[in-house]
């Protein structure tokens, strides 16, 4: 299938699992977005830093992710489930370019709270897409249950 891409932020490289996972089986390319400022991995450090970024809105600068998106008509969007809401660097993203007419298809990991707000915040943020029911994931990716997920929203 053509023109697809698969866009993800991931911090601990679980999201970055689903993801690759997801371009192995569409074939489409993939792209992680990296922030300036990398988050720590320390939990408490990036917690404190994170809480501030969401409740303020803020868009991080990304180095590395947000080229052009004009010859995709279908975007994976992945992140974290950080705080029930899309990573920042994902609303960087989501706000820097323009989704009239595409089909987007969230997808997240978890550490329980499944998609949370993910999939509104999404689907706020691309008013004129066709949005898809998206995958959330706690932990490991099962290839079948992405294969699943997949031919049942038509991938
Ligand atoms: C700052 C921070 C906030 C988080 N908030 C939530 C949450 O609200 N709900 C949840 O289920 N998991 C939460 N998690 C767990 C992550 O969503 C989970 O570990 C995820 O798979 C990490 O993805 P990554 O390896 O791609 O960074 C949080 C993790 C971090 C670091």
């Amino acid at each position: 299938m053509d023109n697809i891409l698969i866009v993800y932020y991931s911090l601990f490289k679980t999201t970055e699992s689903l993801a690759l996972e997801i371009a192995a089986q569409t074939g489409g390319d993939l792209r992680e977005l990296v922030p300036e400022k990398r988050y720590s991995f320390d939990y408490n450090t990036a917690a404190k830093e994170v809480r501030n970024q969401i409740s303020r809105g803020f868009c991080p600068k990304l180095i590395s992710g947000n080229e052009p998106i004009d010859c995709y008509k279908t975007i994976f969007i992945g992140s974290p489930n950080w705080f029930k809401t899309i990573a920042p660097p994902v609303l960087s993203f989501l706000r820097y370019h323009d989704f009239t007419g595409k089909t987007i298809i969230p997808f997240c990991t978890h550490g329980g709270g499944g998609f949370g707000q993910i999939e509104n915040d999404i689907a706020k943020e691309c008013p004129k897409s066709r949005i898809l029911p998206g995958i959330a994931v706690n932990g490991t990716v099962s290839p079948d249950e992405v294969k699943n997920w997949l031919k049942r929203i038509g991938y």
